[in-house]
């Protein structure tokens, strides 16, 4: 399955490695024409929902910031991984992974000594030359570089999470937001992770997209009014120590098994928005990060993880209470006071941060979406996720039905509906192309259209064909929305 995605995925313009020209660089893939659509439509389905439903404001900070921000985040502390080289051809792993992927069990939360053990008793080589791998040590994941020339650069890191600089600008959002709590701040954009060994494709990159929700809230505030909205959600949830329930949000706040109940609704919303997406909501499961997994800024951290037929668990968002840890730090260092007064009180916000992959559930989306039929393969993309709204292909080459079909398409344009235009090859070819890369309904006009002004719709999931007047064309396709 995984090989025929991604022959499609390459062979259509979805995705591919990045670089391939040059043997490629694992951790890098490129959106094509196709894929770039569809990962503009989850990155639209996010946005509009936190801009609008959950009124957030929206920013966009560099990607590259000086030192002392990740001095004071604790990233160029405690924003590493641990790594193990072989001592005869230099091949750098991934500790924990390794001895996983050897021992088949989870060591989770282990410390660097028990880890050196495990490889010692366990004799564990390296996979790809078979030498002797040297001791464990902690590795940066961030990228560093410098801004500016000469003598004076200053020496400077590509985010690994947009948070913090959405956190930085804090005094500005607050004049923004009205001096008034709760308020969201929403951040789409690029980060990066030197990873260390990366080789699930497109679900582990240096270089990726996230849309990262930052809610600042009073510190013993953090519900939400509407929580009866997503309440009654039931899904599979693992606690941190591994207990499994299947249970509905609100048996998990009222057990107190999710402590905070902002999180337990963003958990719902999310769900909610994943399955808009077209993720198939059967493979995903909540799951509470373990105290020793749980990054150094959080107190309480849940994931809601996909599990994928090929790569296995894949998490899609991590919902965080950061508490006053990000805010606290930077006033600390920056010496800028980052206290409100709200309500007779003085305080520093808490965080309770949403923070979303993008690449990761644009992968789910392809994966959850991918079907076979005999020898027809489609992606069911739900609409409002489809790289094109409608395809317009004119039956045959000849009789001014491709003039007729240029027509429709103005139309579709003028109209703003986003048409793929294709008059190649057979009819047939054209619809399998257009279900090939998932596009809900092809409208073929053909030589009814010039006695009536009707054309034909099919139905990508179906194959069925109705006949729809042009006139009624776009509000149809408008309505179908
Ligand atoms: N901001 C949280 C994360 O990058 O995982």
């Amino acid at each position: 399955m995984h090989r025929k995605i991604m022959d499609i995925s390459k062979r259509r313009g979805i995705m591919y490695p990045s670089f391939e020209i040059y043997g490629g660089v694992s951790g890098f893939y490129d959106y094509g024409p196709v894929g770039s659509r569809i990962k503009q439509n989850i990155e639209s389905l996010i946005r509009n929902y936190y801009v609008i439903d959950e009124e957030c404001l929206e920013v966009e900070c560099p990607t590259l910031s000086p030192e002392a921000v990740w001095i004071a985040s604790g990233h160029v502390g405690n924003f590493t991984d641990l790594m193990t080289e072989c001592l005869k051809c230099g091949e750098a792993y991934r500790s924990d992974h390794l001895i996983e992927e050897h021992l088949k069990k989870s060591c989770e939360g282990m410390h660097i000594s028990q880890l050196n053990d495990l490889i010692e008793k366990n004799r564990i080589k390296c996979p790809k030359c078979g030498g002797n791998l040297g001791k464990i040590y902690n590795y940066n994941l961030m990228f560093q570089t410098f801004v500016g020339p000469g003598k004076n650069k200053e020496s400077a890191y590509l985010r690994p999470e947009t948070a913090q600089t959405t956190y930085l600008a804090f005094r500005r959002l607050w004049e923004a937001a009205r001096k008034k709590l709760p308020f969201g701040v929403i951040q789409i954009g690029r980060s990066f992770r030197n990873e260390i060994s990366p080789r699930q494709g497109m679900v582990r990159l240096r270089e990726f997209n996230q849309a990262e929700i930052q809610f600042f809230v009073e510190p013993d505030r953090k519900s939400v009014e509407n929580f009866d909205e997503v309440s009654k959600i039931k899904t599979r949830v693992v606690t941190k120590d591994d207990k499994e329930f299947d249970m509905s949000l609100e048996s998990a706040v009222k057990k107190g098994i999710m402590k905070v109940q902002m999180i337990a609704y963003f958990l719902g919303r999310s769900l909610q928005l994943f399955e808009r997406m077209g993720i198939n909501p059967k493979a995903l499961k909540l799951r509470q990060h373990k105290d020793e997994e749980r990054a150094f800024y959080s107190t309480d951290t849940w994931d809601i993880e996909y599990i994928s037929k090929i790569f296995g668990k894949i998490e899609l968002v991590g919902i965080s209470d950061r508490t006053d840890y990000d805010l606290k730090a930077h006033m600390n260092l920056s010496k800028q006071d980052l206290t409100v007064s709200y309500e007779g009180k003085k305080f520093i916000p808490h965080v309770i941060e949403i923070a979303y992959g993008i690449d990761r559930p644009f992968y789910c989306v392809i994966e959850s979406c991918y079907r076979e039929e005999g020898d027809r393969t489609f992606f069911k993309f739900p609409k409002e996720i489809s790289p094109y709204r409608t395809g317009i292909f004119p039956l045959v080459r000849k009789d001014n039905l491709p003039e007729k079909a240029r027509a429709v398409f103005e139309l579709m344009k003028k109209e703003r509906i986003h048409a793929f235009y294709d008059q190649t090859g057979s009819i047939g070819k054209r619809y399998a192309r257009a279900d090939e890369i998932g596009i809900p309904e092809c409208v073929t006009i053909d030589y009814e259209t010039i006695e009536d002004n009707t054309v034909t719709l099919r139905d990508r999931d179906t194959k069925k064909q109705i006949r729809v007047k042009i006139d009624e064309l776009t509000m149809y396709l408008m309505n179908k929305m």
